[in-house]
């Protein structure tokens, strides 16, 4: 068959550069005899083929990007030197969104929680913030993180994702009500990304020039309205497609409907934190709006697809480590977890400098002292003598001006049960105590229905916390255990 011929096209080469002469048939010895291991571009393109596939993430698999910007409109820098959230600033971002259990297949439109991860590339380097579109966590300490992925993940036997496993865990983890209970809500199967609220969760801090230091948790509420599926409608979705996510995010994009979120903080000083009958570092517990009013500081619009979603999006890596003068951590555990996890998964999947990548790299200069290994693509620092410090060759130098005010941290190294005493009821009875009949009913069918075939005990158990929590809601969950259908 002829090839069609298009004189405006670009020549087709190898990799080196080389112009192809035939795309189409293999060398082969003879009309009909078999290909000639010469053939070295058909050996390139399925070896390149073969190498298409990196590890996905371990968690947050399925994922949706879109690039967009942030406009700073409040005030804080009394709070921040940030350079980021200087009055008036605009920075361009990438956002992606993500389930959390799913593999890279998985149906976009599961109830689980929702990754909310944004990079902002600022002057002064990338700030990410790797949120979820829930303001609590399942756990506070990232020793059970691993324990509680593979509940999530698929059974070693079966193969299965397991529902036994999932609640026997959560039963035995009294701190997870409150995400359980968020996750099992209307909230826990928005119709889209666009549809959801996404948090920092995390308590972060704010420094200013002078050194003061606030504790601060970051919102950011969707313009767009909170618009979830009940179970029922997300099966028929799924039904008719498995990419509901990656049509609305992408179809918004290039018909010009660009999705918007006002960006919102709550601030607490130091002092408060150290009054408060809680722990203010606890990824369990939310700061109530009442004592923390929510201050408004901007708003961001995604506005850009990506053209490339393996180079802009699969390459994407997130890290919480990633902060900026200005912006600081908090005593939070589980962020300390975080911030040694995500730059270690990213060595693993994408490779040592994975950070130099288009889509990872900050777009203001970058001078640092590692040397070689994969992806090694860009220059040396400034000069070739200055690969080490300190040196004579006027290679970068670090700079005072940059540092973080110092934290007191007191009392002796020792686990510290972090069950002890406290309170993981009374948070998820004021959520439960907003929601209206409708919305309990639902909560309580969406729990039973993911409680399918776990052993009773597990099951009681679990009834048990939600009675604590409130005894509507045990005794909701049980009629609905009862109203199942028993061939299910
Ligand atoms: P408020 O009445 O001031 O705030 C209630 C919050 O609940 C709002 O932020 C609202 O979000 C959010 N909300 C409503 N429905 C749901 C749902 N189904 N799932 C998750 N969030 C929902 O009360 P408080 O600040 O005193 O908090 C009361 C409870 O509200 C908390 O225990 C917590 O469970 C929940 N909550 C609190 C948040 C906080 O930072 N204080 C943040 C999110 C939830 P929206 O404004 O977008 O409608
Ligand atoms: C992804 C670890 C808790 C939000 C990931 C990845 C790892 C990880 C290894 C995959 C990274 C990659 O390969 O790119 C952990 C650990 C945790 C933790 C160890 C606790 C100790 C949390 C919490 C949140 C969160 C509390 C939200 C508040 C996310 C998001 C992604 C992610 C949004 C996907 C980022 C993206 O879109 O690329 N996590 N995680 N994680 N995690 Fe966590």
């Amino acid at each position: 068959m002829m090839h069609p011929q298009d004189t405006s096209a670009p020549r087709l080469t190898t990799t080196a550069g080389a112009p192809v002469a035939d795309n189409q048939n293999s060398l082969s010895a003879g009309d009909r005899g078999p290909v000639l291991i010469q053939d070295w571009q058909l050996i390139e393109k399925l070896a390149h083929q073969n190498r298409e596939r990196i590890p996905e993430r371990v968690v947050h698999a399925k994922g949706w990007g879109a690039h967009g910007s942030l406009r700073v409109t409040g005030d804080i820098s009394h709070l921040t030197c940030a350079s980021v959230l200087q009055p008036g600033t605009e920075t361009p971002m990438i956002a992606r969104f993500s389930t959390v259990a799913g593999e890279t297949g998985a149906a976009d439109h599961e109830r689980d929680v929702r990754g909310f991860a944004l990079k902002f590339y600022t002057e002064e380097g990338n700030w990410d913030l790797v949120g979820n579109n829930t303001p609590v966590f399942f756990v506070r300490d990232p020793l059970k993180f691993p324990d509680f992925i593979h509940t999530q993940k698929r059974h070693p036997r079966t193969n299965l994702r397991s529902p036994t496993a999932m609640w026997d865990f959560w039963s035995l983890s009294p701190e997870s009500l409150h995400q359980v209970t968020m996750l099992f809500s209307d909230r826990g199967l928005p119709i889209s990304p666009m549809h959801m609220n996404g948090y920092g969760s995390h308590t972060y801090s704010l420094w200013n020039e002078n050194g003061e230091r606030v504790w601060v948790k970051f919102h950011f509420k969707t313009r767009q309205g909170h618009r979830h599926y009940t179970n029922a409608e997300a099966e028929k979705v799924i039904g008719e497609t498995r990419e509901g996510y990656q049509e609305a995010l992408f179809g918004a994009i290039e018909a010009g409907e660009f999705p918007q979120w006002t960006v919102k903080i709550q601030v607490m000083t130091e002092a408060e934190a150290n009054a408060l009958p809680f722990n203010p570092f606890d990824l369990t517990k939310v700061w109530p709006h009442a004592d923390f009013p929510l201050i408004e500081i901007g708003v961001f619009e995604l506005n850009r697809n990506p053209d490339n979603y393996f180079a802009e999006v699969e390459l994407l890596a997130f890290s919480p480590s990633n902060v900026v003068r200005g912006i600081g951590h908090s005593p939070d555990r589980m962020l300390q977890g975080r911030i040694f996890a995500y730059a270690d998964a990213h060595r693993y999947r994408l490779g040592t400098h994975y950070e130099a990548l288009p889509v990872n790299r900050p777009q203001c200069p970058v001078h640092h002292y590692h040397k070689d290994g994969a992806m090694r693509f860009f220059d040396n620092a400034s000069s070739p003598d200055a690969y080490y410090e300190p040196n004579s060759f006027g290679g970068p130098r670090q700079d005072s001006a940059f540092s973080e005010p110092p934290l007191d941290l007191q009392g002796p190294a020792a686990r510290f049960d972090h069950r002890d005493g406290n309170d993981d009821f009374s948070q998820p009875r004021a959520l439960f105590l907003l929601f209206d009949d409708g919305q309990r009913n639902r909560l309580y069918a969406n729990i039973a229905d993911a409680m399918r075939g776990v052993p009773d005990g597990i099951a009681e158990r679990q009834i048990r916390l939600f009675s604590h929590v409130h005894p509507d809601y045990g005794d909701g969950v049980c009629s609905a255990l009862d109203a199942l259908d028993p061939q299910f």
